[in-house]
């Protein structure tokens, strides 16, 4: 006798996240596909670039390695195809030139700012829907690049840099207090540079405040390497860091993906949040199907307040430094 199982399912509620695409196929674009990739969590990722063969090259090597990591998710390199990226949920803007020795984040202001909106403007025509989050730098104000090209509303663009900072900012930590990085939770605020604002005030370790773990002087050592943990790698390698920066993008991803509501530090537009506005500049978000659902407020105290302040000055001045840019272009 068979028995007729019947499930009420309201499809209206039903969201699916399925396709995601790179746009850049360098160190860092190239490792976001693939930490998307080995969550298993999408249909599809399309990698795309300009350079021939580039992407086709990586995407297919990291689908030659989903029978050792077991994921299902397809791969496909495209160049410059954005036909192939019609109908994303979100996409990775990664595409631009990088840091070299000797060169400030800002060096790349006039390149990157004319890529990012060429960029992004070729991928909305295809997925109107989509969430943006974009890596490459100056990373504040190509987010707001990237939302002005998009025509998105705010909650639907985004910035990659606090994860990544916090992500340095809890290693940095662990390896002072030979402590499992998994215990530390921490907070970070403010632009993606020298004047990033880590907050010991808002870390723990195993719930317990950093500030009780630490004296502060050596506190003030590890903000100091969190500030320039960027510049460091950039000393090592000759180029930026990839690994760190992918894996943070692909958790941004994946909080969206699965609307997970986590709590996360993005470059994010405020409407008065932090006494801020008009500019993107990283602050706590909750992240879900539709990109930002809320900017979490938390109290600042004076200095940490002024700290907000000169980062987002800076990042203005940047803002200002780029119309200058693309004013001197047009002239
Ligand atoms: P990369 O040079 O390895 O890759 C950049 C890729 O972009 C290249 O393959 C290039 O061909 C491609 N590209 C350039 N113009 C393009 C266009 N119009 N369309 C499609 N692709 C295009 O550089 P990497 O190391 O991957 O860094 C990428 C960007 O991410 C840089 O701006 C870097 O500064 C930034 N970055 C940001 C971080 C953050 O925390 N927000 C962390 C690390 C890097
Ligand atoms: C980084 O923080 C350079 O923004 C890049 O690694």
């Amino acid at each position: 006798m068979f028995v007729r199982i019947t499930f009420a399912v309201n499809i209206t509620k039903v969201i699916i996240m399925s396709k995601v695409t790179v746009i850049g196929a360098g160190n860092v674009g190239a490792t976001v596909a693939e930490c998307v990739a080995h969550k298993d969590m999408v249909n599809e990722v399309v990698l795309i670039d300009i350079k021939d063969g580039l992407s086709e090259g990586k995407a297919l090597d990291i689908a030659e390695s989903a029978p050792i990591h077991l994921f299902d998710t397809k791969v496909k390199g495209v160049t410059n195809d954005y036909g192939a990226t019609a109908d994303s949920d979100i996409c990775v803007i990664t595409s631009g030139v990088p840091r070299r020795p000797g060169m400030s984040r800002d060096d790349l202001l006039g390149i990157n700012a004319s890529i990012v909106r060429t960029v992004t403007e070729s991928f909305v025509a295809g997925s109107p829907n989509a969430i943006i989050i974009v890596v490459s730098n100056p990373l504040d104000v190509m987010t707001y690049v990237a939302h002005e090209a998009s025509g998105f509303p705010a909650n639907r663009v985004m910035g990659m840099a606090g994860v990544l900072d916090t992500a340095r900012f809890r290693a940095f930590i662990a390896m002072a207090l030979d402590v499992s990085v998994k215990d530390i939770q921490a907070l970070l605020l403010g632009g993606h540079g020298d004047t990033m604002v880590p907050l010991p005030r808002y870390t723990t370790v195993g719930g317990i405040p950093l500030t009780e773990l630490l004296p502060a002087d050596q506190i003030e050592e590890i903000v100091a390497r969190t500030k320039s943990g960027g510049g460091e790698i950039v000393k090592l390698m000759g180029t930026s860091a990839w690994y760190a920066p992918g894996a943070a993008a692909a958790q941004m991803v994946e909080a969206m993906v699965k609307n997970s509501g986590r709590v996360l530090p993005c470059a994010a537009r405020p409407s008065g949040e932090y006494g801020l506005s008009d500019l993107f500049i990283g602050l706590p978000v909750r992240l879900g199907h539709s990109g930002i659902q809320e900017i979490v407020e938390v109290d600042l105290n004076d200095s940490e307040q002024a700290l907000m302040d000169i980062s987002a000055n800076h990042i203005r001045s940047n803002f200002e430094a780029l119309k200058r840019v693309l004013s001197q272009s047009n002239a």
